[in-house]
């Protein structure tokens, strides 16, 4: 059995990531510490509750006692850390929360890991580390990092910590960058399921600046089933990349799900921009491929469809959020930009 605490693990990806691999594998115990903030939903992980290698505690990575008390009576030996501050615009508002939990957050867990041996460590770090590309190349492991958010500039200090942990104490680490995630339960704030929900609300679709900003998309479980590939056999003190090569400007993006929704493009409104908004992400993903045997299963075309399905079938999981503390955000993100 290989006792793992999953942190994060109520979020959009984490819960996926839950999901997927306890309905695939009895060999895993799994703890899900999770704080439960706006964006965590213990209604996600619905699939997995009863499970008898499953257990979930609310808490905050922060918290130094209580994570050595997680350590102690679940008798960790392993770390996937989810858990993030996750939203750009959010730290443009804001950004104490995202260092103190991306940041902070991530020390607790690694000097925890360190005082308790852990035999593996893994950070689910993201593309944005690296900064913005230009109209042609690709980010690989190798590209200097060069953060320009709140939030990018946050996951960045935590992947160097996690180096630094690697060069200095040894420690068993790795980390994956990967790039855009669309899917089932993805928290409203994130382009494809504000403009799936507003579409279907006939509001404005709120596109930053000219549209072109270009975003390399994938689905949530390729993402989840590469992350436990690294899990089980990347190498200690690697980065990996991962992505499924489908870069698409925003606005190609929007039209796409106006299309599949059957909507006209009049609720588009070209809103302000982003204040340093990362024009283009895009990924190679050649050494988790090469080394790892790796690659992306879904096709964009078939999982975007079924992406808006899901938010379709499921208006009573997002009615709640939006109805919430939601509102108080989205006022304060696009009140002020949204005319029509
Ligand atoms: P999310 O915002 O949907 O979920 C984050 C989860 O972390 C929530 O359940 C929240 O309650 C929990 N959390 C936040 N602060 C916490 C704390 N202090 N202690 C314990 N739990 C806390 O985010 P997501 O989109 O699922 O992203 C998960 C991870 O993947 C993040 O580390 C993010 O940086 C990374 N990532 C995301 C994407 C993407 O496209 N969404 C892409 C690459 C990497
Ligand atoms: P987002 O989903 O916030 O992810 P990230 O900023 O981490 O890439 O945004 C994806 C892209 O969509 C990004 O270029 C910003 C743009 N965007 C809009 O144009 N309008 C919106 O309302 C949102 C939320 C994002």
């Amino acid at each position: 059995m290989k006792n793992i605490l999953v942190t994060g693990g109520a979020g959009f990806i984490g819960s996926n990531y839950i999901n997927t691999v306890l309905s695939q594998r009895d060999d895993y115990f799994i703890v899900n510490l999770d704080k439960l903030t706006y964006a965590g939903n213990l209604e996600n992980l619905k699939p997995v509750e009863n499970k008898k290698n499953y257990v979930f505690v609310k808490g905050d990575i922060c918290n130094r006692e209580l994570v050595e008390y997680i350590f102690e009576r679940y008798k960790i030996k392993y770390v996937i850390n989810f858990a993030a501050e996750s939203h750009v615009d959010r730290s443009i508002l804001g950004s104490a929360i995202f260092y103190q939990t991306n940041v902070i957050g991530t020390n607790v867990l690694l000097e925890t890991a360190r005082q308790y041996q852990v035999e593996k460590f893994l950070q689910v770090s993201t593309d944005e580390v690296y900064g913005s590309l230009g109209a042609t190349g690709l980010f690989t492991e190798s590209t200097p990092i060069s953060p320009n958010s709140p939030y990018s500039s946050s996951k960045a200090g935590a992947d160097m910590m996690v180096q630094a942990f690697y060069h200095t104490y040894g420690m068993p680490v790795v980390t994956t960058r990967c790039s855009n995630n669309y899917g089932p339960l993805q928290f409203p704030e994130k382009l494809i399921p504000l403009m799936i929900i507003n579409a279907l609300n006939n509001k404005k679709l709120p596109v930053y600046g000219d549209g072109m900003n270009v975003r390399d998309w994938i689905y949530v479980i390729d993402h989840n089933i590469a992350i436990d590939k690294v899990f089980n056999e990347g190498r200690t003190g690697e980065v990996y990349n991962i992505g499924a090569s489908n870069e698409k400007p925003n606005i190609e993006i929007v039209k796409l799900v106006l299309s599949i929704l059957g909507k006209g493009e009049d609720l588009i409104e070209y809103v302000k921009d982003r204040p340093g908004h990362d024009r283009r992400y895009a990924i190679d993903s050649t050494k988790i491929q090469s080394e790892l045997g790796w690659k992306p299963k879904f096709s964009f075309d078939e999982a975007i469809k079924q992406t808006v399905e899901w938010y379709l079938s499921n208006k009573e999981w997002w009615g709640r959020i939006i109805s919430g503390e939601y509102q108080k955000y989205y006022s304060d993100q696009y009140s002020g930009r949204i005319k029509g």
